[in-house]
């Protein structure tokens, strides 16, 4: 089935004063509905055709050579635009704040503070010469910020984009003229961040499963990793820690270390087992407790 230009969930004039009606009425109707026609007339009656942009812009380099530069464009236009038009909502309906929960430690995992993440975001923001965007994205393990240009997506880079500012001139320049950073400024009073949250839940992680079976012992009792607690943690921690530097367990200190770390995670996300942390923390801190072997290519 071919593309088409989803609705919006919210009235043209209900991102005022942040963004105005003309604006999205121009930017919904006329430029999302362009990428729609013509990602639609290029794979049109091809084995490509009705294949989600999810699926299809990370296989740009299969795509025949005379239609490839289109479909990427405009199947990229179609695919960032409907990321876009429903990250946003009116502002303190659901638009505009903080996000919480998951989300939130995410961000602050690695920008330190949400404020901290916005400037980052309206820095690359205005760091991209021309047409493009600036993204949130998760990378599995993290979350990030990039950029691309034109209509590209950090999907083709197998990232997965969370929120993205638009930061074409056709998303701005009739309420904020070349003024782009009061346009991002303004854009983050309605971004949904609920919206976001559900994204980054739905973001692909690794699997931990088997690391949460892995035996552990603790003080002597056999144990498996994903139901260790808060205590458990600080248990290994000081029992360990009171052996680094005795010579025959040269790794114990950065071990005894790694526990601590893990205890601070349990508490700070107050989490009751391991098994409650996210998947990539998880991963992290079997690695750093050598619960399991470093991956090829990590040492
Ligand atoms: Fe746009």
């Amino acid at each position: 089935m071919a593309y088409s230009v989803p609705d919006l969930n919210y009235a043209y004039d209900a991102l005022e004063p942040h963004i105005s009606e003309a604006t999205m009425r121009v930017h919904h109707d006329k430029h999302h509905q362009a990428y729609v026609d013509k990602a639609n007339a290029a794979l049109d009656a091809t084995e490509w055709e009705g294949i989600k942009p999810i699926k299809l812009l990370p296989r740009l380099d299969e795509l025949p050579e005379e239609i490839r530069e289109t479909v990427r464009n405009n199947a990229g236009g179609y695919y960032n635009h409907n990321i876009f038009f429903r990250s946003m909502a009116p502002a303190g309906e659901g638009g505009g704040g903080e996000p919480a929960g998951k989300l939130l430690n995410a961000i602050k995992d690695t920008f330190r503070t949400f404020e901290v993440f916005k400037e980052t975001m309206e820095a690359a923001a205005m760091s991209t010469f021309g047409s493009g965007w600036a993204w949130l994205v998760h990378d599995g393990s993290r979350v990030l910020i990039v950029t691309t240009t034109n209509q590209d997506n950090p999907i083709t880079d197998g990232l997965t984009p969370l929120l993205g500012v638009d930061v074409w001139e056709h998303a701005y320049y009739l309420d904020y003229e070349n003024r782009r950073a009061d346009y991002v400024k303004a854009w983050f009073e309605v971004v949904n961040w609920e919206v976001v949250a559900k994204r980054y839940a739905d973001a692909p992680v690794p699997d931990v499963s088997h690391i949460l079976q892995r035996p552990v012992s603790i003080s002597g009792t056999q144990r498996v990793f994903g139901e260790l607690t808060l205590d458990d943690a600080r248990t290994q921690s000081a029992e360990l820690g009171a052996l680094a530097g005795w010579g025959p367990m040269a790794k114990v200190g950065s071990i005894a270390r790694a526990w601590g770390e893990l205890a601070k995670n349990l508490e700070g996300r107050g989490a009751a087992t391991v098994a409650d942390l996210e998947p990539p923390m998880i991963k992290q801190a079997a690695l750093d407790l050598w619960i399991i072997a470093p991956e090829r290519g990590m040492i």
